[in-house]
């Protein structure tokens, strides 16, 4: 199998900040509470012109750049987003002809905040495989789209983002191995009830706030450290690894509290975790992809450094990659 890695990396954030202040101004909630709770200071909200697909080519735009390659070398773009523009065509599509990928064929992937590890890992199979050798791998998401912003419960969680990688073939290091995980049982506790054939928009749906996203917080929050520990730990075992081999945990941002405990049982310190919570709160499929991207803009990835990503989120599903730089 051919060895696969990251060649390049870009990332678009919006302009537009909310800060906790704001949202003292619009829920019951404080700077205090949201701080201390989940590691929120701010996170950026899109323009209203600005949907998922925009955020995603200002994002790949940068990656091919820094890759040093053309939308024509590409042969594959993956989108990983649970916030696409509509729902079809794929915001995969919509890149592609933004890009003038004209060679690419692309498709989107919709794994929650795990998103982008699942896309990594797919492209890595077509590359290792030998039926491409240039893919676009992007978490993109708009989550201000389908956050219900009168629910103190959620709103202060969600922000706006993307990053995406150029992942080729590689001479040395690139992903060594991953995990990948699901339990669909768990649907209940973190879901947008309404807008698909299951219980299609209507005026009913739309007055009860089904579009909006319902989350169960206190449930999801010890499935996250048990399941983000677990596929940390799997993944580094493939790779014959294990946590005191690793330079720099680059977890989902989605709480603060959360990637503490994580980073406490798999005895790494917090200066080996790479965070961008504070700025951007969760963005889910984007979280882990943009953190990654601020980790190397901020040199604290060097070359044969052994990197981990590590994400969890709605269905269940989860994942972790160990890379190494
Ligand atoms: O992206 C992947 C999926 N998402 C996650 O993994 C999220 C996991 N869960 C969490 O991060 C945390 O559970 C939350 C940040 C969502 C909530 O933190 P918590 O410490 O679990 O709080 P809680 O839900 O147990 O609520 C504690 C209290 C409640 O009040 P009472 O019932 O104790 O009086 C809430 O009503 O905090 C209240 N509360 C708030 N207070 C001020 C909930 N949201 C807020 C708020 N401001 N924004």
């Amino acid at each position: 199998m051919k060895k696969v890695g990251i060649i390049g990396i870009g990332e678009y954030l919006p302009k537009k900040v909310l800060t906790n202040a704001d949202l003292e101004r619009m829920v019951d909630t404080s700077d205090e509470w949201i701080t201390t709770r989940t590691g929120i200071k701010e996170r950026r909200l899109v323009a209203k012109d600005e949907a998922t697909s925009d955020l995603a080519i200002k994002a790949s735009e940068k990656a091919l750049k820094d890759a040093k390659l053309k939308p024509e070398d590409l042969d594959l773009i993956i989108v990983a987003t649970i916030t696409p523009d509509m729902q079809f065509p794929s915001v995969a599509c919509l890149l592609q002809s933004a890009l003038k990928a004209k060679n690419a064929v692309s498709f989107d992937i919709a794994a929650a905040c795990a998103g982008f590890i699942y896309a990594l890992v797919t492209a890595q199979q077509f590359i290792a495989g030998g039926s491409y050798r240039n893919a676009l791998v992007v978490g993109s998401e708009v989550l201000s789209s389908i956050t219900d912003w009168q629910d103190r419960n959620t709103c202060v969680l969600f922000g706006d983002g993307a990053a995406a990688a150029v992942v080729s073939q590689v001479q040395s290091g690139g992903i060594l191995a991953s995990h990948l995980g699901v339990d669909g049982s768990f649907e209940e506790l973190l879901k947008i009830p309404a807008g698909g054939s299951r219980m299609p928009a209507s005026q009913k749906t739309v007055e009860q706030r089904m579009h909006y996203i319902k989350m169960r917080g206190n449930e999801l929050f010890k499935h996250a450290v048990n399941l983000m520990v677990e596929a940390a730990e799997l993944a580094l075992q493939k790779a014959s690894l294990n946590s005191s081999d690793v330079d720099l945990l680059v977890p989902h941002q989605a709480n603060i509290r959360i990637i503490q405990a994580v980073a406490k049982r798999l005895r790494l310190r917090m200066d080996q975790v790479y965070l961008n919570i504070q700025r951007y709160g969760n963005m889910s499929s984007a979280s882990a992809a943009t953190a990654l991207c601020d980790a190397l803009t901020e040199g604290r990835i060097k070359k044969g450094d052994i990197v981990v990503l590590d994400a969890f989120g709605a269905g269940l599903v989860w994942g972790a990659c160990v890379i190494k730089w």
